[in-house]
């Protein structure tokens, strides 16, 4: 078994020292063997233009927010995922950076970029990967990873699937109702764990307010909801799970998910 832990907060704006704290003082005693944070924890969210953001942004090397993640993954011997504004040269995008206890570190870049994002960011170029980790004490799992509004195109969980994830990690600021209610299937379609961190509160930036709705879970490959939070409560979500159990993709004697899929029916997925 192997435990795995999602953190709603709500990151101040424009305050990386802050909500760096923030996580520290949330995860105080907490021990997990894979640690989820929010898209963008560093930082918060709502920016209009690249120029807004440019300052906080960083590479996924030699980063403030970025170095502190590899410190506290090789101190807590956990997987760390975390959303971050990655600086690439000129381009800026909504990444997450996955930290593993002494190992090289990854990064996923948003594939689909939502509302004034695309104003920002550049649009991720990386695709879906997945990694391979271990547990504290040696379980290997493969972990895949996407950003917030790519859990509206099935298309992700599903390429992480048929990459052999076993869990996905989710880092998210969601704004619209729905994707508490989807994770569940995109879980049980893929038959995958899933881990959704999403943040709280509300950015403001000139005239427009965003507000987020906090509910971030946990689900395991039946579609089963193992643990979740309420809209506003800052909070570690924890669930203990078998990540092999994500293997067996037979749902009776004759039907296997993956193994009954018909790409060549699929043509207009192209
Ligand atoms: C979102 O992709 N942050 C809604």
């Amino acid at each position: 078994m192997i435990t795995i832990a999602a953190v709603q907060f709500e990151p101040a704006y424009r305050n990386p020292p802050e909500n760096i704290r923030r996580i520290e003082t949330l995860l105080d005693g907490v021990d997990a063997d894979l640690i989820v944070l929010p898209e963008l924890f560093s930082t918060g969210y709502f920016f209009r233009t690249a120029d807004e953001i440019r300052d906080l942004a960083e590479p996924l090397s030699g980063g403030a927010s970025t170095e502190w993640l590899q410190t506290f993954s090789d101190a807590k011997g956990s997987v760390v995922v975390a959303g971050f504004a990655e600086q690439d040269g000129d381009r800026i995008f909504n990444s997450a950076a996955i930290l593993r206890p002494g190992g090289e570190k990854k990064v996923y870049r948003k594939t689909h970029l939502f509302y004034r994002e695309k104003d920002v960011f550049a649009p991720g170029d990386t695709g879906f990967e997945v990694i391979d980790c271990h547990s504290r004490n040696g379980i290997h799992f493969r972990l895949g990873t996407m950003i917030c509004f790519d859990w509206y195109f099935p298309e992700a969980a599903r390429s992480l699937a048929l990459l052999g994830a076993d869990v996905i990690a989710h880092p998210s600021n969601l704004v619209r109702k729905d994707c508490p209610r989807s994770m569940p299937i995109r879980a049980l379609e893929n038959h995958v764990f899933t881990i959704t961190s999403n943040r709280t509160g509300s950015d403001v930036n000139a005239e427009e307010t965003l507000t987020f709705i906090g509910k971030s879970l946990i689900c395991d490959p039946k579609g089963d909801i193992l643990a979740s939070a309420g809209p506003d409560e800052s909070v570690v979500l924890m669930a203990e799970i078998d990540p092999h159990t994500a293997r067996h993709r037979a749902i009776n004697a004759t039907n296997d998910l993956f193994a009954d899929r018909r790409p060549d029916m699929y043509t207009a997925l192209k």
